[in-house]
């Protein structure tokens, strides 16, 4: 596959796209980027890297981070983390706060912001610095040692940080949260805040594409986990836009409000798109836009 080829085909054919949408306003610090960049990047299963646009360009992770995150609490913790988050589509936004009280405070799944508390809160149990954790991973995913928390990103969401405040303190009374709530939003906000490029990112997300093997060959998770990583990353790893997504791209994929997308072709390679505007459900325009025609340019996808 010429991956090179097909990226500078689909950065053409999507180009109208590029601006549409609006940049995430409610963390002021992410409203300042331009809204017409955009790039993406593929990395193959050998550790090559394809890309186009704006691809070597820091932006901010955001909620992407919260597959890394998943995949080392599960690695770290194994299954016990499924007795305190589920694994279905919430339909609702990703910082809605209702399902969390018809459900006794046990978030749909762990993409939602309620759920990811969850996981940051078990990879603090078993890590003694869950935030730490998630960046050492990605810098050693990514080969890129400079990878660090923008501190006015994070300070910006914790000064903006009351929802996230309201879903930790509320799974605390319903016993969800072992550490205490300050702390958790704390390494929350810190791991949300890592900005990395779409060359970074595709690197970091080919451990899914290697059915779990990291990039110095070593195994993170099992063939089996890997598998449930990316299912959950399928169906919930878009919000209530999962169902669309899944319909446009046909891979697993997971947004994050500062306008990246990763996505991931098991067994073939890992993509990261961005670019800043986003639809109302908080999923990049172009960036879905460019997924959708690559898939369709490649026929490759999980289905
Ligand atoms: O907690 C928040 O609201 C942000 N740090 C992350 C949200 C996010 O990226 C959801 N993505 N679409």
């Amino acid at each position: 596959m010429n991956y090179q080829a097909v990226l500078e085909q689909v950065a053409a054919d999507i180009a109208p796209h590029i601006g549409a949408g609006r940049p995430a306003e409610y963390i002021p610090a992410l409203a300042e980027v331009d809204p017409a960049s955009f790039g993406m990047a593929v990395a193959d299963l050998d550790g090559r890297v394809h890309g186009v646009g704006d691809w070597e360009r820091p932006f901010s992770t955001q909620s992407i981070t919260k597959v890394f995150a998943l995949a080392l609490a599960l690695a770290r913790g194994g299954d016990e983390l499924w007795q305190r988050v589920g694994r279905e589509p919430s339909g609702n936004p990703f910082n809605s706060l209702v399902q969390l009280e018809y459900e006794n405070g046990i978030p749909r799944n762990p993409f939602i912001n309620a759920g990811a508390l969850v996981v940051t809160d078990r990879l603090q149990t078993l890590t003694g610095d869950a935030s730490s954790e998630v960046l050492d991973f990605l810098r050693a995913e990514s080969g890129n040692p400079d990878l660090a928390f923008d501190q006015k990103v994070a300070a910006s969401e914790a000064a903006h940080g009351d929802r996230n405040a309201a879903l930790a303190h509320f799974m605390a009374d319903y016993g969800n949260m072992r550490n205490p709530v300050p702390t958790v939003l704390e390494h929350y906000f810190w791991q949300c805040s890592i900005a990395m490029s779409c060359r970074d990112l595709a690197l970091a997300g080919r451990f899914l594409a290697r059915h779990g093997l990291r990039a110095d060959g070593s195994r993170l998770l099992t063939r089996s986990e890997a598998k449930q990583v990316n299912a959950v990353m399928l169906t919930c790893g878009t919000y209530d836009a999962a169902g669309d997504f899944a319909y446009r791209v046909g891979l697993p994929g997971k947004s994050g409000v500062g306008g990246g997308i990763v996505a991931v072709i098991p067994g073939q390679c890992a993509l990261c798109v961005w670019s800043p505007g986003l639809d109302a459900r908080g999923n990049s325009v172009a960036g879905v836009a460019a997924l959708d025609r690559f898939t369709t340019l490649t026929g490759l996808s999980v289905f």
